[in-house]
């Protein structure tokens, strides 16, 4: 068996025998008006934060996702796009398909708004995605590529990268670690299967989205996610892990390196009305800019005339790069 099989076998268990809290952050689903969550589907929100970005789900995308669980942000994504096949739910698990379909058959009961047609469940895994190159808007997967090995992983994102349109955006929560998990966890697939011993450190997780081909990559939320304390584990020292809301866009690789948002502004200060770099980037006296980590590393360089804040791990769009 490899560790794939035991997530699966791993998956197929709590599919029909739900296990609430396996994954979730402690925090109620995002309630949207005239939308109704089964309670089932709550019991099984296997994800660890939230991959549903309502304000950019204008104009009903065609959204892929991938690892259905019990079809929670399904449903949630299905309420944006609200048309026959709008969300197509990929899934290797067969136990794992039948009940979100299922959970989908009670939402239709509590949604007059919901038709199940409105999420296609296809067999299918995050290495073979059965859908076109270029053909969907949005490809989202939670709380899943982080079991994936380094070179899954790559063949995960580089499926997501190559399915997605031009402009396309890769909207993911996992887990990530604060210091490198070691060995003897990372080699314990049960635990991996849990989403509890495959986090990567922050600085690896995101080099891997950029090593995928995505130009631009927005960090939405990070917070405290499991701890994994020294004796239950084995460590020398307890170890945190958080968990990481992104979305990666589709678009090239600027020359000077992929620009990465995670909520720092770059602040004027000097005696002029604005400040202008020569390279794109304006600034009005005193008036925060969003920047991306690249763009304010450069201008870090002009205090005190610019101030630069930490990074906030939340940035949902504006600001120049
Ligand atoms: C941690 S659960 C997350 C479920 C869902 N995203 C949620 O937020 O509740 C992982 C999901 O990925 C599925 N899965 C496991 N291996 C997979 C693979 N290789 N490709 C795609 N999905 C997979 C599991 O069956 C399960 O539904």
């Amino acid at each position: 068996m490899t560790y794939l099989d035991t997530a699966a076998q791993f998956y197929s268990e709590v599919a029909q025998t739900p296990e609430v809290g396996l994954c979730c952050v402690q925090s109620t689903p995002m309630q949207l008006p005239g939308l109704n969550i089964p309670l089932t589907m709550q019991e099984m929100n296997y994800g660890c934060g939230s991959t549903v970005h309502p304000a950019e789900l204008v104009n009903q995308p065609t959204v892929l996702y991938v690892g259905v669980g019990g079809g929670l942000e399904a449903l949630q994504f299905a309420y944006f796009t609200r048309r026959q096949g709008g969300v197509i739910a990929v899934d290797p698990v067969s136990e794992m398909r039948q009940a979100a379909a299922r959970n989908l058959e009670i939402a239709k009961a509590e949604n007059p708004w919901f038709e199940t047609n409105f999420v296609d469940i296809r067999p299918g895994d995050a290495f073979n995605l059965p859908v076109e190159d270029n053909s969907v808007d949005v490809v989202a997967q939670n709380c899943l590529f982080n079991i994936f090995e380094p070179e899954d992983l790559a063949r995960a994102l580089g499926e997501a990268y190559r399915v997605l349109k031009p402009g396309g955006r890769l909207q993911m929560s996992d887990p990530i670690a604060t210091r490198p998990i070691p060995g003897h966890l990372q080699q314990d697939e049960r635990l991996r299967a849990m989403c509890l011993s495959g986090a990567l450190t922050y600085e690896k997780y995101v080099q891997r989205i950029i090593n995928a081909g995505f130009g631009q990559v927005e960090i939405r939320a990070r917070r405290p996610y499991r701890l994994l304390d020294r004796k239950t584990y084995n460590l020398s020292e307890n170890l945190l892990l958080e968990s990481l809301d992104s979305v990666a866009f589709k678009v090239v690789i600027p020359e000077d390196g992929a620009c990465i948002f995670t909520g720092k502004t770059a602040i004027y200060a000097g005696s002029e009305e604005y400040f202008d770099d020569g390279a794109g980037h304006i600034l009005q006296k005193g008036v925060p800019g969003g920047v991306c980590d690249k763009t304010a590393a450069k201008l870090a360089a002009y205090a005190p005339e610019i101030m630069v804040t930490n990074s906030t791990w939340h940035y949902d769009g504006g600001g120049c790069c």
